[in-house]
């Protein structure tokens, strides 16, 4: 079997990996990490070829933006398996305002929200002055993970909300915003393989959005990850399955839609129980460096029967080790807001020798005399398994610490403080 899966970054090193350990995997554009025969004996490299024109059984669409553009449709009207949600489904995360709109009415326990245009300024500060507790202001379309304010300050989200609406923060992107009460609690990323009917969860993990440690500066697309996390039990994945994710698919169904891929609620853990904050339409990254390392069973096998249409053709539900999985990312200086990119990455060889490391290259390009230099804002993502997360922790930043580039920035407490107790379900 051959498998095509879409995208550059260090979740597509992290899928690519785990597929290899049962089939041939091509990355278009894929990176340099990319490349070479593993284990298995399965061969991984990458294509700068479209991927219309890879030949392969089984296609897995890692980022949103080639979903929310329909690339999933346009490979199934071609007769090709595919792991991704056509553009209908991906919706869902490409308006943040049809997400809530689902939300609500499927039942979903979410955060009080409304939507605005441009034109109506004066009733999204009112509803902006109306909330207690705190506020957020999202651009309603995709913005990198960057298009998001959460504050407490009345003053600084009407600014925000004022430079959205007027198109000067975030061009056309920003015109319409959606507003929102700021809920309170641990935040978790659940990760569901769907057929559209049956849900099938993976471990959960951890995300820090944040760029500097302890939770400080600007958000970002992920700045490191780890699962298990002790406080979420199954009992609780169950509760997100039942409560959140089973009634939206049940919603998309009567609507149409026909969502086979990966449905990513990400949670907020707040003191009345889960509620979702947002779904995404993929993989997270870099939860998915985190979740994968730890999958016992054949990713391959649950991703193409995902995309058949029948979940229960993979047989058993995936199983995960009983071993913990931190993973950190090293990213360029200036990053989230102006990555600075062509230093000189070292280490990277060294560091991957080093037990139970996987270093997953995300923004990394080989120069003219094969050297490689930072070409992207989260440059590596550098994972360790260990029989606790004490252990993963303390193995993932030897490994971290073998790394260097100019002006490398790497949060220091990933993994430092895991969720351990949580309020009522
Ligand atoms: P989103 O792009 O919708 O995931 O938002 C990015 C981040 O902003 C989330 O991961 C949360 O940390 C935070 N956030 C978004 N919505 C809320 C909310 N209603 N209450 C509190 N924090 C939020
Ligand atoms: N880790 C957050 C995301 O993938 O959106």
């Amino acid at each position: 079997m051959r498998v095509c899966v879409v995208g550059s970054g260090a979740r597509e090193h992290a899928l690519c990996w785990a597929i290899g350990r049962s089939a041939d995997v091509v990355a278009t554009p894929g990176n340099p990490g990319i490349d070479g025969r593993l284990d298995s004996g399965h061969e991984m490299s990458s294509t700068p070829a479209p991927p219309e024109e890879v030949e392969a059984d089984l296609y897995v669409i890692g980022p949103e933006a080639p979903l929310v553009d329909g690339l999933a449709d346009r490979l199934r009207a071609r007769g090709k398996a595919v792991f991704g949600p056509g553009a209908a489904g991906a919706a869902l995360e490409g308006s943040k305002r049809y997400l809530k709109q689902v939300a609500s009415r499927a039942g979903v326990p979410t955060a009080r929200w409304a939507a605005f245009s441009s034109g109506e300024l004066d009733g999204a500060r009112a509803f902006l002055a109306g909330l207690e507790g705190g506020y957020v202001v999202k651009t309603d379309g995709l913005a990198a993970g960057k298009g998001v304010l959460v504050t407490g300050d009345l003053d600084e989200a009407t600014a925000d909300l004022e430079a959205k609406l007027a198109g000067t923060s975030f061009g056309e992107a920003g015109r319409r915003v959606v507003i929102e009460e700021r809920m309170q609690g641990a935040e978790l990323s659940l990760f569901c393989l769907t057929d559209g009917h049956r849900v099938v969860p993976l471990a959960p993990a951890q995300d820090y959005k944040r760029i500097g440690s302890g939770d400080t500066g600007p958000n970002t697309g992920g700045m490191g990850a780890y699962s298990p996390v002790p406080a979420v039990d199954d009992a609780l994945v169950g509760t997100v399955v039942d409560r959140i994710v089973e009634p939206t698919l049940a919603y998309l169904r009567r609507d149409g839609v026909d969502y086979r891929g990966l449905l990513y609620a990400g949670l907020m853990l707040t003191a009345s129980g889960p509620r979702l904050i947002e779904f995404n339409v993929r993989f997270g990254d870099p939860e998915t460096e985190a979740i994968l390392p730890r999958l016992e069973s054949d990713l391959t096998s649950l991703l193409a029967a995902a995309a058949g249409g029948d979940l229960g053709a993979a047989g058993e539900a995936p199983r995960f080790s009983a071993a913990a999985a931190v993973s950190v990312v090293a990213a360029a200086p200036g990053y989230p807001l102006t990555p600075r990119t062509g230093g000189l990455v070292r280490g990277v060889a060294e560091a991957g020798t080093l037990e139970g490391v996987l270093v997953f290259h995300a923004g990394t390009t080989l120069d003219g005399a094969g050297a490689l230099r930072t070409s992207g804002g989260r440059v590596l993502c550098v994972t360790a398994v260990g029989d606790d997360l004490a252990a993963a922790r303390a193995s993932a930043y030897r490994a971290v610490s073998a790394i260097h580039f100019e002006g490398m920035q790497v949060r220091d407490d990933v993994a430092l403080r895991p969720l351990v107790a949580l309020g009522p379900r």
